[in-house]
């Protein structure tokens, strides 16, 4: 049986106050839980988060992080550096940074193996714009940007990632995939894992879905055969609402 990963991407939200008051109450409410909980915030938030997460079961990631180790990359941080302040996960090719940044699936391909080689844990995201449903390229898209994420991983590495099916029209819009729509989906791509890193691999790698999760649908959501927990935007800024989305089976 596959664990479940509950995720919170805060995106650009959270001052260094805010981060330290929420992780506060956030500790007691997911403290007996089985999942694993992950927030991913803002940079300036990292050493506060990672500080006051120390001895909870809460895990913090960043966001983005660049594929060079140093240089002249004025604006950017590297993986050597979140990991050299205890950083374990990060968020790697967001929807929101593939259409606001420029980010394509070889950088995020590169991105990846540059944050193996600094052991951090990628949270990889795919997922399909309105316009890729509405003409049927969903599973098209989806398998592609999976397989172009993870070219040139070992098998141990595969196993290591942990993807997010995030439908583009599903993100902040209130509208959630049908359960039923979002395990096709997440089976696909994990179809497509099998295909190339064998069974092994794809039966383990854990697949979360993105996009209007809440505490009303998470349950749902995360009982279905091939969804593996969640990637979190709007409903992961409150503490309470999030702890619900993590304690989904109560
Ligand atoms: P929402 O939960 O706000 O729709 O955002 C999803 C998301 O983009 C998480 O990475």
């Amino acid at each position: 049986m596959r664990r479940k990963v509950i995720a919170g991407n805060w995106k650009m939200n959270m001052l260094p106050n805010e981060a330290i008051s929420y992780i506060e109450k956030l500790t007691g409410l997911v403290k007996d839980t089985k999942n694993e909980v992950i927030l991913c915030v803002p940079y300036t938030d990292l050493f506060y988060s990672l500080m006051q997460a120390q001895g909870t079961n809460i895990k913090i990631g960043a966001q983005n992080m660049h594929f060079e180790e140093k240089g002249a990359y004025t604006g950017e941080v590297s993986g050597q550096m979140l990991k050299a302040i205890g950083v374990e996960y990060v968020i790697i090719g967001h929807s929101e940074r593939r259409q606001y940044y420029n980010e394509t699936d070889e950088s995020v391909n590169k991105k990846i193996k540059a944050a193996f080689e600094n052991n951090l844990k990628p949270i990889v995201c795919v997922g399909e714009s309105l316009e890729q449903r509405e003409s049927g390229k969903t599973k098209e898209i989806i398998t592609t940007q999976t397989r172009l994420a993870l070219d040139g991983l070992s098998k141990d590495q595969v196993k290591n990632t942990i993807i997010a099916y995030e439908p583009i029209w599903a993100i902040g819009t209130g509208k959630t995939a049908t359960s039923e729509d979002a395990n096709n989906s997440i089976k696909e791509i994990r179809e497509e894992i099998e295909k190339i890193y064998g069974k092994d691999v794809s039966d383990e790698v854990i697949i979360q879905y993105g996009g209007s999760v809440k505490s009303k649908n998470a349950k749902e959501l995360f009982e279905t055969s091939d969804i593996d927990g969640g990637l979190v935007g709007g409903a992961s800024l409150d503490p309470e609402e999030f702890s619900k989305i993590v304690n989904y089976e109560e």
